[in-house]
């Protein structure tokens, strides 16, 4: 079976590498051989051993008539919908692991892709090679998914618990992350939570069948975050950790990108380094735990590769999968309630006059005070904040 690869940066070639090293493996699972005949990229890989099966127009593809499927992992929503697009229609499957794309345009690619007979499979898209996607889609069809919360992005898990360990500042955390190679060169989509934001939206769209636009989704990233507020964290015995959750209300769902406090009891709280894990609660399942590798290389490439497999073993149908192009309309963000820790320049006095009852965190910081709410709503908690005034940091507790 012949497959083109869109893209060949860290995940293409990843693809490209076990196709190679595990090619036995996967032809006997998949019932034939998967052969790379195509490779699209802007590059020529001059000496490179796929230099000669490299193309620089889309259109050779879609024009190749032995090619059925197509592998998509050049990121970005354009010109990757364009070209996913064209494939699809074209008659060819796809895969990607571009979180971006899927988040975007999915529940469009999904319904083209039906249209056509052929599969749109994005296992990679979120969780890297941690198998989320299509246990949702398949193995817990039977239940109603009432929480989907995850440390979804790696570079951040990684940066909270260095900041953790060290008690370094974030800056430094992050120089050091993009010296490893952990975090990119311009780190804004990791560290705002925006990353995080497209996989949440992903995993709320499969879950409900409806399209989630990740705009509606309040997003706070880790770029706020302290070493003194790791003080704090350390003081009540809590790991701040970014997460992206989603939590059924009613016919729609609670969703919010945020750093949180964790207990040691939370599922999450052992999640460390470049690790990602979902925790899914079913109304039949009960409580689920989905943990591993999820960004770099080969896990990446791993997802996609699965993907190519299930697409090689139904190459003649569409599987059914529920995510209509109609908008969800999210529980309005205000309403949720939580405890929220506060740290405040203002005197106690003058905090529980606006918050009533608090618990006070004392980390020995001089000229300020560190205080956790009483649950309330997130509108509540905004309008006393905007009341006491003089803020320093928000958290909450999760
Ligand atoms: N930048 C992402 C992360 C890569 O750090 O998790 C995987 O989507």
């Amino acid at each position: 079976m012949k497959v083109a690869v869109m893209g060949y940066g860290t995940i293409g070639s990843g693809v490209v590498e076990i196709l190679r090293i595990n090619r036995d493996v996967v032809a006997n699972r998949a019932g034939e051989a998967l052969e790379v005949t195509k490779i699209l990229d802007l590059r020529d890989f001059e000496g490179d051993p796929v230099q000669n099966l490299i193309v620089h127009d889309y259109r050779e593809i879609v024009d190749d008539p032995e090619i059925a499927i197509v592998v998509e992992t050049m990121g970005g929503v354009e010109p990757a919908y364009t070209f996913v697009k064209a494939m699809l229609e074209a008659g060819k499957h796809v895969t990607t692991s571009n979180k971006a794309l899927v988040a975007d345009k999915g529940a469009e690619l999904i319904r083209i892709a039906r249209e056509h007979k052929v599969n749109f499979m994005f296992e990679a898209s979120v969780g890297g090679g941690i198998p989320i996607i299509r246990p949702l889609q398949s193995c817990l069809t039977g239940d109603v998914i009432e929480e989907i919360t995850g440390i979804v992005n790696g570079t951040t898990n990684y940066m909270m618990t260095k900041m953790t360990a060290e008690g370094s500042e974030f800056e430094d955390v992050l120089k050091e992350a993009q010296a490893k190679g952990y975090a990119e060169k311009d780190p804004t989509a990791d560290i705002e939570g925006y990353d995080a934001c497209r996989k949440i939206a992903i995993l709320t769209s499969l879950v409900s069948g409806s399209q989630v636009d990740y705009n509606d989704i309040p997003t706070e990233g880790i770029s706020h975050i302290t070493a003194t507020d790791i003080k704090y964290a350390n003081v009540m015995g809590r790991a701040i950790k970014l997460l992206a959750t989603s939590k059924a209300y009613g016919k729609t769902y609670f969703c919010r990108v945020a750093p949180f406090l964790l207990p040691p009891q939370h599922p999450l709280y052992n999640v460390n380094d470049v690790f990602n894990a979902v925790f899914v609660h079913g109304n039949m399942l009960g409580d689920g735990m989905f943990y591993g590798s999820g960004a770099g290389k080969l896990p990446t490439a791993s997802a996609v590769v699965g993907d190519l497999v299930a697409i090689a073993k139904h190459i003649d149908k569409n599987i059914y999968l529920e995510w209509k192009e109609e908008k969800l309309v999210l529980a309005n963000p205000g309403q949720q309630s939580y405890r929220f820790f506060v740290r405040s320049a203002k005197s106690l006095a003058e905090i529980e006059k606006v918050f009533s009852k608090v618990e006070c965190v004392d980390a020995g910081i001089a000229g300020e005070i560190g205080f956790v709410t009483e649950e309330m709503t997130q509108k509540e908690y905004d309008a006393k904040a905007g009341e006491l005034g003089d803020i320093i940091q928000m958290i909450r507790l999760a």
